[in-house]
């Protein structure tokens, strides 16, 4: 428990990419879908230890524009698991007074999954606790994009002038929008890429990998990035 552990400093917003579920299952021998349930399982736990921790803002990269490749079986078994667990989320976090947004493009979404994402964020919007975002058929250069129409829609209705367009006109777009950008992105299962989270946001984020796959990344592997990332020296293009 990093509490005990008095001078770290808490990361104020940590992006998460959750990796590594269908090799945890492969490792055991269970189809891969046995990997995203317990990999659900231990998203609701890691949650509601990283709120513990003092932390502002978790941004959890459950899946992306990409992932719709799997095969169907693969992506139904994820779209019957997000069902579970947006059920389960309306009451779950009330305790942790942690407020639940999803970020992603939702229209892809079958309408009653779509009805419970917009249920589990009404009866979270008043809490004052973490703020958990889920990325959900989120891919970054689906939400630049986005951004970016959005802001020629401005310039062409002239509410906006193209010489004076700045970065925070491009961040207020982002689904993010008014958050910090990510102090720490950790990544589960190995790989060393961002496969399309955050990609502006990122920009002097710290990446942190690790082999731990993501069933099995607990509590102590949690502490163990806060304590790498407190040796890390950000300097943001200064000295
Ligand atoms: C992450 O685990 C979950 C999603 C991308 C939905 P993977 O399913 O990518 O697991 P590996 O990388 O194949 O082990
Ligand atoms: C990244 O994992 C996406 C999520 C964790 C939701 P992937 O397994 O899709 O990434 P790649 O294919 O290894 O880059
Ligand atoms: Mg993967």
């Amino acid at each position: 428990m990093l509490e005990a552990n008095s001078g770290l400093h808490i990361p104020e917003h940590v992006g998460i990419i959750m990796d590594g579920n269908g090799r945890w299952a492969k490792k055991r021998a269970l189809p891969r879908s046995v990997g995203h349930k317990y990999g659900a399982q231990n998203f609701r736990k890691i949650t509601r230890y990283i709120s513990k921790q003092g932390v502002k803002v978790l941004t959890l990269y459950a899946f992306s524009t990409e992932n719709w490749k799997r095969p169907a079986e693969e992506v139904g078994a994820l779209m019957k698991l997000f069902r579970q667990y947006l059920v389960d989320s309306l009451t779950d976090f009330r305790e942790d007074d942690i407020k639940v947004v999803f970020i992603g493009d939702r229209s892809a979404f079958d309408s009653k999954l779509v009805e419970l994402i917009n249920e589990s964020e009404e009866v979270a919007k008043d809490r004052k606790g973490m703020l958990l975002n889920i990325a959900m058929n989120y891919g970054s250069r689906d939400e630049i994009l986005r951004a970016v129409k959005m802001i020629s829609r401005d310039v062409r209705d002239n509410k906006l002038d193209p010489d004076k367009i700045t970065e925070e006109d491009i961040s207020s777009r982002l689904y993010t929008a008014n958050l910090p950008d990510p102090d720490l992105i950790i990544r589960t299962g190995g790989e060393f890429r961002l496969s399309n989270f955050m990609l502006y946001q990122s920009a002097y984020s710290e990446f942190y990998s690790t082999e731990t796959l993501w069933p099995d990344f607990h509590e102590e592997d949690f502490d163990n990035a806060v304590m790498e990332y407190n040796r890390r020296n950000r300097r943001f293009g200064g000295v």
